[in-house]
């Protein structure tokens, strides 16, 4: 068959009326006919795939001292999650095992699908500093360092350049507002402001988990707010974030509550009543 009625029916789909007689039924069905875009998009929408997940993860001190007992929890990428639950429950200790700061006795501990735990230490390690942020009730910031440094400090093990670090460092802090404290040093910020150097050192080098351990413990109400604000700024920019919080009013800021007590999940609001 000649071109020429190939070329009439791509017209078609733009549009550009086309004469019956030129175009064969086979031709009308082209490509650009069938594609919709509705069904290209569909799948992005439904997959949310688990980033995180616990399966009966022990985990138990000489004494001996159980501290979690069979935890298991997803946690799936884009979603933000406050972990609550009295003092000596277990958040440290789980959040730990999750970040993969610490082994667990026993379970399985994945991130985006990988067993983290058959991983050498220095792979352990790798996967931390790429994909995993953190952030602390002290800060711990370097008091010598000024925040741009201290943010840029973060991305040491990532193999960033000098220079890319520090432009990554000043936009981290334009986006937890502290763009005009760049060169202070921390003894010059509010302790909120610390919180904020510390959320932006999370953030610089793009995880896609960022784990906060009772981020507001050490502000008072109105600096925890405008910490969490952030915190939940940057969740919806598509960072899973995960807190823990003796808050129960900051907890309910987040759309997921996971309660811990004795080393057991007691409650997830993401699970509903009669799937545990
Ligand atoms: N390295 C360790 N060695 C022995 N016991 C530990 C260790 N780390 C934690 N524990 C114990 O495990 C239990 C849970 O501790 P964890 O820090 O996880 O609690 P938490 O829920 O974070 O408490 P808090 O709200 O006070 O921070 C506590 O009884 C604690 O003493
Ligand atoms: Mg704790």
């Amino acid at each position: 068959m000649s071109e020429a009625p190939y070329r009439e029916s791509v017209l078609d789909v733009t549009g550009t009326s086309v004469s019956p007689d030129v175009v064969t039924p086979t031709l009308v069905v082209t490509p650009r006919v069938v594609v919709n875009p509705a069904v290209v998009v569909t799948p992005t929408l439904v997959v949310n795939p688990t980033l995180v997940s616990l399966t009966d993860v022990v985990k138990t001190y000489p004494g001996p001292l159980t501290v979690l007992k069979d935890v298991s929890v997803e946690i799936g990428a884009g979603e933000e999650a406050a972990i609550v639950g009295p003092s000596g429950s277990g958040k440290t200790t789980m959040l730990s095992i999750m970040g993969i700061l610490d082994r667990p006795t026993s379970g399985q501990v994945r991130i985006d699908g990988m067993d983290a735990g058959s991983l050498p230490e220095a792979d352990r390690a790798q996967l931390r500093a790429e994909v995993i942020g953190f952030v602390f009730q002290q800060f711990f910031l370097l008091p010598t360092l000024s925040a741009v440094e201290n943010v840029a400090e973060g991305m040491l093990y990532q193999g960033i350049r000098r220079h890319v670090r520090r432009q990554k460092a000043l936009e981290a802090l334009d986006r937890v507002g502290l763009s005009s404290r760049a060169h202070h040093l921390p003894g010059q910020l509010s302790g909120g402001e610390q919180q904020r150097v510390a959320i932006a050192r999370a953030i610089a080098g793009g995880p896609r988990l960022l784990f906060a351990d009772e981020p507001t413990g050490a502000l008072d109400q109105t600096s925890g707010h405008m910490v969490v604000d952030y915190l939940l700024q940057i969740a919806s920019e598509g960072t899973t974030v995960v807190v823990i919080t003796h808050d129960q009013g900051l907890a309910s800021r987040f759309s997921r509550q996971i309660s811990l007590l004795d080393g057991q999940i007691v409650a997830d609001s993401a699970v509903a009543e009669g799937d545990s």
